[in-house]
């Protein structure tokens, strides 16, 4: 077998359908944010020329150039130095590591945390593991699942149906075809990022109850911004305490890297004893897990940014109303900006970042349906209402000749917080 050219010939199919992987070398300077410098050459100038304003990031509340946050990381580095040394069964636990677990049990209200390298790898380690080793587990499991969530489900090779994307009355349905006695386990996340669409989580747990199902929940896009003290969508619907496993990220709302689990002190257990994902692994830097921990503390206590959040992502969903600009609308901090087109949408993210100095990466199939190519804007605490003026007037540039509907109305000159 000629494997090159095997593997050469799947390359080339995968491009030729548009999906070839680009990406954008972007320096996001601290103290300049959200302008940014985009960086082909890669060459790091003493004196940088920030010029474009990035609009994608995840860093929703712009904790990872949080001055104390950096400053905890720095002196854990200096104490201890960078790597673990280790796994966390051989030398790779520290106190950090420990702390970080008893934080985000506490933050969430709940017995116990298991930290892992990201939010991806926790999603599939917890899920292989537990659907695995639950003999004859049956998984119902949101359409619209993060592939993370699909990839421990698959593993685990367990019996899975899907239902339709926050549908309870579909997964109502699979639910009560299912003989009672058979062990389940519903799947699903609290915000859906493509979409910026929420879950009811508080119905999920009445059905769970009613067919006697275990409850999985990805929080990753909503720890940081939503419920008391940005405790996640669940606690916001008033049952925190009622599901199963919670999982989280500390890369979004926290600013940092890596992931979690929380929930009841025996669920944890179970995963901390079976799953290879969290044992055969280096555990994360120290600094790391010290940083997140401060994040964890600061984010509890950031009431107005978070406000800002919202009144600024709910006054760009106005002007785009307004300019006719068709997005996904919801009741979520995350706005999806319609192109529908896989070739345009990139046209349109080409235009932004060249012509208007703005950056907003393109988003189309395989990540979302066919015919429903996107580019998601978020807004975090440090973009200001010239900067949201600017970006709806680049879109309205960009978008130009193809809206839908003719503008007649000006754009309001700010924003009213
Ligand atoms: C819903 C969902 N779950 C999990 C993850 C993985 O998170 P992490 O970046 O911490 O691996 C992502 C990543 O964006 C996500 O969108």
């Amino acid at each position: 077998m000629d494997y090159k050219k095997y593997i050469k010939n799947q390359i080339d199919e995968f491009s030729a359908k548009g999906f070839k992987r680009t990406f954008t070398p972007v320096y996001r300077f601290k103290d300049t944010f959200p302008f940014t410098k985009i960086d082909f050459n890669n060459i790091e100038e003493e004196h940088h020329s920030t010029n474009t304003r990035i609009w994608c990031s995840n860093d929703y509340l712009n904790m990872s150039h949080n001055p104390e946050v950096i400053d905890r990381m720095i002196e854990v580095i200096k104490t201890v130095g960078t790597g673990s040394g280790g796994t966390r069964n051989i030398s790779g636990s520290t106190p950090y590591h420990n702390q970080l677990e008893k934080d985000i049990a506490n933050f969430h209200c709940r017995d116990k945390a298991l930290i892992f390298s990201s939010a991806y790898i926790a999603n599939q380690a917890t899920l292989s593991t537990l659907c695995k080793r639950i003999e004859n587990i049956k998984v119902f499991s949101d359409e619209l699942n993060h592939a993370s969530l699909i990839e421990g489900i698959k593993n685990s090779k367990a019996d899975c149906s899907i239902f339709r994307h926050n549908d309870l009355d579909h997964l109502e349905k699979l639910l009560s075809e299912c003989e009672l006695d058979r062990p389940k386990i519903i799947v699903f996340e609290s915000l859906y990022s493509m979409d910026g669409t929420k879950a009811n989580v508080a119905e999920y747990v009445r059905l769970a109850k009613k067919y006697n199902a275990l409850t999985y929940l990805d929080e990753v896009h909503a720890v940081g911004l939503y419920g008391k003290k940005g405790r996640g969508v669940a606690q916001e619907c008033g049952v925190s305490d009622q599901i199963d496993i919670i999982n989280g990220t500390l890369a979004k709302g926290f600013g940092q890297i890596g992931g979690y689990i929380t929930g009841d002190e025996i669920l944890i257990d179970f995963i901390k004893s079976f799953a290879p994902g969290f044992i055969f692994t280096t555990s994360m830097m120290p600094a790391i897990a010290a940083a997140a921990s401060k994040s964890i503390e600061i984010v509890q206590t950031l009431d107005e940014e978070r406000k800002l959040v919202f009144s600024k992502a709910n006054f760009i969903k106005n002007q785009l109303k307004k300019v006719g600009i068709d997005f996904i609308d919801s009741d979520s901090h995350i706005i999806p900006v319609l192109a529908y087109d896989e070739s345009k949408v990139k046209d349109y993210s080409n235009t932004l970042l060249n012509k208007h100095n703005t950056y907003l990466q393109p988003i189309f199939y395989p990540t979302v349906p066919k015919g429903s190519a996107r580019l998601r804007i978020t807004v975090t605490p440090k973009h200001s209402i010239t900067d949201i003026n600017d970006l709806i007037s680049s879109l309205r540039m960009t978008w130009g000749k193809h809206l839908q509907r003719a503008v007649s109305s000006p754009l309001q000159p700010a924003m009213a917080l």
